[in-house]
């Protein structure tokens, strides 16, 4: 089958032997697909991460937004240490900003995120005991779910709840939450959400979960189905595991028969599952830009391939849009000093290869039935 994708000169940059790799059909010019309307056409939610100052600062990458995503999350600004400068202080003046870009945008919310170990203010580490630990969390809940009660569709209640390097045989991070209430922490936070919120999808995050031939995250799944399935038999309200999607450029890595395994797994626990933060790490790629953009589309293509297979996949966001607000730029630079290229439009906001790869992705993944 002749597979519509990336065009020739795009797949010879990549290195890739025509020989070798899929039959690259000559696509007509790149042109600037709707990717959220798209992703409805086949009933999933196409969205991207931001920080509501790159759009009020920036027309073209709002307008850009505005056509391609029907979801957006927030990078950074529902995180503790955004929303919690002081003990009992919150502020959330970049958070309802945030909101009000969605909303005048009709965009839906993935909220991020409610629990992790990261992102915490200083003043948490005293605070969260194991007295005061259950209060500090469920208030910290119930108030920020409360706020936006109705407006946001999904929430990343507990991310990277799982860290096998820690050696516990639930495979569970000892992080200051578990330390301060033990592994019932989990639950907890996603009662509390529900309690604020019961019309929204309650999400379990993690990364390192995606890849068939690295073996730590082989047995990271393992160790994930046992915790949703442990969390479905205690009936917590979870409705969703979230896999990251920070995708690795470079050596040829596997997703295939694993993957599409364990999403069948997660699906037959009657779970959603999201793609909340897909990109590509693109430092170790070298060569032409054209070479560089071609191995990424082609890591897009295959993973979206594979997942979007799976009917309970039901949303796909990138984080970022544009290779103008990207972290990684300062979380994981080139060595060779050059712009990193991790998402589908370019840092001018013009489509790359990328935006073809997801294009076609969407265009041959099954439709599956619409959720909220
Ligand atoms: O806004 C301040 C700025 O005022 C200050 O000058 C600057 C230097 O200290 O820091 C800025 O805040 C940074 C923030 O990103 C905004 O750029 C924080 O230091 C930095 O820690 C923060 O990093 C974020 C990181 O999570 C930690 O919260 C990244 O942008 C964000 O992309 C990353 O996202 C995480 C997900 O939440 C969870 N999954 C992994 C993913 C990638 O690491």
């Amino acid at each position: 089958m002749t597979r519509p994708g990336l065009s020739r000169r795009a797949a010879l940059a990549a290195g890739l032997s025509l020989a070798s790799a899929p039959a690259f059909a000559a696509t007509p010019a790149l042109r600037a697909a709707s990717l959220r309307v798209l992703a409805a056409d086949k009933g999933v939610i196409f969205g991207a991460a931001i920080e509501p100052e790159a759009v009020d600062s920036d027309f073209g990458f709002e307008t850009l937004l505005r056509r391609q995503c029907a979801s957006l999350a927030p990078e950074n600004v529902m995180k503790w240490n955004a929303l919690r400068p002081t003990r009992d202080g919150f502020d959330f003046t970049r958070a309802d900003r945030f909101m009000a870009i969605a909303h005048d945008q009709g965009a839906q919310v993935h909220g991020h995120c409610l629990v992790w170990h990261e992102a915490l203010p200083s003043w948490v580490e005293a605070e969260l005991t194991p007295r005061t630990g259950r209060a500090l969390l469920t208030d910290h809940i119930a108030r920020v779910v409360g706020r936006y009660a109705g407006h946001i569709q999904a929430w990343d209640v507990v991310n990277e709840a799982v860290e096998r390097n820690d050696r516990r045989p639930d495979g569970l991070r000892i992080s200051p939450w578990f330390k301060a209430l033990g592994p019932d922490y989990i639950a907890m936070a996603f009662h509390a959400a529900h309690a604020a919120d019961p019309a929204a999808t309650l999400v379990l995050s993690d990364y390192g979960l995606e890849y068939d031939d690295e073996s730590w995250m082989v047995e990271k799944r393992g160790t994930m189905l046992a915790l949703l399935r442990s969390l479905k038999a205690a009936r917590v309200p979870i409705h969703a595991l979230a896999l990251q999607g920070h995708l690795i450029g470079g050596r040829p890595r596997a997703f295939g028969a694993g993957l599409r395994r364990f999403l069948a797994e997660v699906a037959d626990l009657g779970l959603e599952i999201h793609i909340t933060e897909l990109d590509v790490d693109d430092r170790k790629i070298s060569g032409s830009l054209d070479r560089r953009d071609g191995v990424v589309a082609e890591i897009y293509r295959t993973f979206l391939d594979t997942v979007l297979d799976e009917p309970a996949v039901t949303r796909v966001t990138t984080w970022g849009l544009s290779d103008r607000y990207t972290s990684k730029a300062g979380m994981f630079p080139r060595p060779d000093g050059q712009g990193v290229r991790p998402l589908p439009f370019d840092a001018d906001l013009r489509p790359k290869i990328v935006v073809q790869a997801i294009t076609d992705a969407f265009a041959v993944a099954p439709r599956r039935r619409a959720r909220r």
